[in-house]
């Protein structure tokens, strides 16, 4: 494999290795031993651990790690649409395909490489994605670690065409909590939210937070760059900033579906939190040439982090 400039530096904190299909992986490590391990299946992060190596993704343990289908948690990359609609396949194609390492990308903000380690993921369209969604695009994945433990994400879509297209995205963030009903979320109070257990209907958020004490499955609009997820029993808030994604997708599938997902145990729904930084109401356009760049950073921090930080 070869690496930008910017990779070699950082090259000793980057390994290869294979999941048990024989899809390569990718290992960053801070220097103080936080790391994050990102699947060619996908793009996705399949995990991300702090420097005490504690996990901070959930994943099921009935995961399918089988090609074509993408493994339930981490962090899923969904795109060209979040959600389902048309002949597209559930939260869009990008999540299910085998993704490449790019040696020399076009080159990004310096506060998203100096200092930390990462990897660079190229997909580009299959003649067989062409038939049912007939754009070509370039999307290229950032996934970089920081000394400091924070993950960052950071998508760039081209439209190599001659015509617009449109689309849907979100980053499907799969939390690890201790318990969901001891969790709650900052920074989507008073938001309007569409409901997809309500054919998608619109209502206005009223809690001071979001708690959970049953199936949920919305998508908050146009909230704040800052979202913060609460979990007091393990003393723990995940700070989520994002820029170029106005949504959030919040979604635990509770006790009825989780018995019903071939790929999810009757009871990790209690473990499980999946928050996702999307362009999910109004999709997005890239005329012929243009880019577009959807960006989250995770930070895992101790709870006495207050919500007044939030910006
Ligand atoms: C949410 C959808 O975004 O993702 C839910 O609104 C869906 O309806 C969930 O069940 C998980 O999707 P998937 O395709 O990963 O099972």
């Amino acid at each position: 494999m070869g690496h930008s400039a910017a990779v070699w530096d950082h090259r000793a904190s980057i390994e290869m290795t294979k999941d048990w299909n024989g899809i390569d992986q990718v290992v960053l490590r801070s220097p103080r031993g936080a790391s994050a391990r990102i699947s060619l299946h996908g793009g996705q992060v399949v995990s991300w651990r702090n420097d005490r190596g504690e996990e901070l993704l959930f994943t099921t343990s009935k995961a399918i790690f089988k090609s074509p289908k993408a493994m339930r948690g981490g962090i899923s990359v969904c795109f060209p649409q979040c959600g389902s609609c048309g002949v597209l396949e559930q939260h869009g194609f990008a999540r299910n395909k085998i993704w490449s390492i790019e040696d020399d990308p076009p080159p990004l903000n310096q506060k998203d490489s100096v200092g930390k380690s990462f990897i660079d993921l190229l997909l580009k369209p299959a003649e067989e994605d062409l038939k049912f969604w007939p754009h070509g695009f370039e999307f290229r994945l950032r996934v970089s670690l920081a000394s400091d433990g924070n993950l960052t994400l950071v998508s760039r879509i081209r439209n190599v065409n001659g015509k617009p297209f449109s689309f849907s995205f979100a980053y499907h963030t799969h939390l690890s909590v201790s318990d969901i009903s001891e969790v709650r979320i900052e920074g989507l109070e008073t938001l309007d939210y569409l409901d997809n257990l309500c054919q998608r209907e619109r209502f206005t958020e009223q809690g001071d937070a979001i708690t959970f004490e049953s199936e949920i499955d919305r998508v908050y609009l146009s909230s704040s760059q800052c979202v913060a997820v609460l979990d007091h029993e393990r003393k723990r808030t995940y700070v989520m900033r994002k820029r170029g994604l106005p949504d959030v997708v919040v979604w635990n599938p509770w006790e009825k579906k989780s018995k019903a997902m071939a790929d999810f145990g009757d009871d990790e729904y209690k473990q499980m939190l999946c928050i996702g930084a999307a362009a999910a109401e109004k999709s997005l356009t890239l005329k012929a040439g243009e880019e577009w760049m959807g960006r989250i950073e995770l930070a895992a921090v101790p709870s006495t982090f207050c919500s007044d930080d939030l910006d």
